[in-house]
């Protein structure tokens, strides 16, 4: 019914694809169930009182699920049957949806430590039912958890300590307090989460205030607002405020790992990974067993970066396996990456024409910009490297590529694919034009990009790489679908998360798709005749972007974040009611779909 003569679904992907739509629910193929598996608000840790939106407290949100959801791991729970660890983090806090009679611009003390306790990340055990593809919450389970924007984190690796990073309430520049706009992240072959603190610079304010010129061109490369910060946070604690604390702001932008095992671990926030608007992390074995990571900056014009760690992994589960490996990501090399295209720059014209080749492809290399203690970058010690890695990045001439956001090791190929979420700025006056790694100007629907390093080996200093998608309506003749049937396949647009299911298929969620569509969840064979056969799987409510995901054999798990966040948007006069429906503000939820069996 409705298949183009000759469709055959690859493994994995025997559904029927969802229509471009604009409903304010998650649309899920026929034959398919979904539930909302735990929403804002809704109780994690014991004694957590149940969500009244009216009456919501920090002191309650602190043991309550946090806000936006966007990365999730889920994980194996030693001796315990149909029970996983689903490891969550909660990017930002929309406070005009949150809390009703909110003023932006007098907030109160409740209201700011409301969103404090929002903010960070979740650890919660859910519980399967094996029969109907549902997972509960486990509320009060040992090993839940709650980190938020208050919870200390330790600084390690080769910059912790750093005068660059001591303020007046931590003189040892080894102890933070909290996590802040954690986007993406990734689960270590040793079983911890990774997570990026992307957007870090909008709740600091006044870098106005900083008057000597090297420290003033560190802020504004990393666009720390000059005057009052959107939350306004900096009236309520003082390291907030850049005036008073020049060196707050350089405490975040980092990957931080978390050990989801022990929910008395302190967090760490790595150094050597360095520091920038980090999307995600995500892990593969070099040849030698040593650990690279890969790694994206989400801005225009920023880079894709990558480490590699000094030592190898140890297999095992031994105390001694796991002390080694959480020192993993705390000495190696931190390199950033150069594009170079193969097609004549004439044939790259910014209208998305395809290069005489055949391809937007060509090679690449990796360019290291410090190792361990020891600078790569004429001009900055290894410490500067770190913390301003993006200028690091700017003097070793790295690609400027459109806003790099996840990026995935394949799991059985290793190439590793890397979203290019959009760029409207490319190409215009003072900005960097097209090249053949990001060939649109003024990119509005963005691209996925396959690398494929020298050997297939993690470890290697140069790569080749091609165009796999430039998203976009199929009719629309800058798109590209690696070659495949555009009659066939799903409009897409804005690639965000990325993740692969056990076939080896890529999922693809989107963030702010620009076709006039709600955002979603798509899914697109790399190999084979099916390579490039894109298919939408699910559609997220009104406002939402589709976070998440995760793929398993069971189920599907999105995490709708940001529902109702549109144009005016306020609690009393929400732009979605999902999940709860009429009288309601939306929440920020984790659904789990399944497949339904067949009567
Ligand atoms: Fe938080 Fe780059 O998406
Ligand atoms: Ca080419
Ligand atoms: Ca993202
Ligand atoms: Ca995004």
């Amino acid at each position: 019914q409705g298949r183009p003569s000759g469709w055959r679904s690859p493994r994995g992907l025997d559904f029927a694809p969802v229509a471009p739509n604009t409903a304010d629910a998650v649309v899920v193929p026929e034959g398919y169930g979904q539930q909302v598996v735990i929403r804002w608000g809704d109780p994690v840790l014991t004694a957590a009182p149940r969500f009244d939106a009216r009456k919501q407290s920090a002191r309650a949100q602190a043991r309550q699920f946090g806000y936006n959801a966007d990365y999730m791991a889920l994980l194996d729970v030693p001796h315990r049957r149909d029970q996983q660890l689903l490891v969550v983090n909660h990017e930002y806090t929309n406070e005009e949806i949150m809390f009703y009679g909110y003023d932006p611009a007098a907030p109160t003390r409740e209201q700011v430590e409301t969103a404090w306790a929002a903010h960070g990340l979740t650890v919660l055990v859910v519980r399967e039912d094996g029969r109907s593809g549902r997972l509960w919450p486990v509320v009060g389970d040992v090993l839940n958890r709650r980190i938020t924007a208050t919870t200390p984190f330790a600084l390690t690796g080769p910059a912790a300590g750093s005068a660059l990073l001591q303020t007046n309430a931590d003189p040892t520049g080894r102890m933070v307090l909290g996590t802040l706009n954690n986007c993406g992240g990734g689960i270590t072959p040793w079983g911890t989460v990774l997570s990026g603190e992307e957007n870090f610079n909008q709740y600091f304010a006044n870098a106005a205030a900083v008057t000597d010129p090297v420290a003033k061109a560190r802020l504004a490369r990393y666009g720390l607002p000059t005057g009052a910060s959107g939350r306004k946070w900096e009236r309520f604690d003082d390291r907030f405020d850049i005036a008073k604390e020049p060196n707050e702001p350089n405490r975040h932008g980092w990957i931080v790992e978390i050990d989801p095992y022990d929910p008395h671990s302190t967090p760490r926030k790595r150094t050597a990974l360095g520091r920038f608007k980090h999307e995600a992390a995500e892990p593969r074995l070099t040849r030698d067993g040593r650990v690279a990571l890969y790694m994206g900056d989400d801005e225009r014009f920023d880079y894709l970066y990558k480490y590699v760690s000094k030592h190898a992994y140890k297999k095992g589960h031994s105390r001694a396996a796991r002390e080694h490996n959480l020192r993993l990501l705390d000495e190696g090399t931190l390199y950033v990456a150069k594009f170079t295209g193969d097609s004549p720059s004439t044939e790259i014209d910014g209208t998305g024409n395809i290069p005489s080749d055949g391809e937007f492809d060509g090679s690449g290399e990796w360019i290291p910009l410090a190792t361990g203690n020891v600078s790569h970058v004429p001009g900055m010690s290894a410490e500067e490297v770190y913390i301003f890695t993006r200028l690091a990045a700017d003097k070793a001439g790295a690609t400027k590529m459109d806003r790099p956001e996840d990026v995935e090791p394949h799991p059985y190929t290793g190439r590793v694919y890397v979203t290019l979420t959009n760029n409207k700025d490319r190409g215009a006056t003072g900005k960097a034009g097209p090249d053949e790694a990001n060939p649109r100007t003024g990119n509005k629907h963005g691209h996925v990009l396959e690398l494929e390093e020298r050997h297939r080996n993690a470890a290697a200093e140069s790569f080749r790489w091609r165009l796999m998608l430039v998203c976009g309506d199929p009719e629309d003749p800058s798109t590209y679908f690696a070659g495949f049937d555009k009659s066939q396949v799903s409009p897409i647009s804005c690639p965000d998360n990325v993740a692969f299911d056990e076939y080896g298929n890529l999922w693809i969620a989107t963030d702010g798709a620009a076709l006039g569509f709600n955002d979603g969840l798509f899914a697109v064979p790399v190999k084979g005749s099916q390579r490039g056969h894109v298919k939408q799987f699910l559609t997220v409510p009104t406002g939402a972007e589709c976070c998440g995901p995760i793929i398993t054999r069971d189920r599907v798990l999105v995490a709708p974040q940001h529902p109702g966040e549109t144009d005016g948007s306020t609690a009393e006069n929400p732009g979605s009611l999902w999940p709860d429906g009429p009288g309601s503000i939306p929440r920020p939820s984790v659904v789990t779909v399944w497949k339904e069996k067949r009567r």
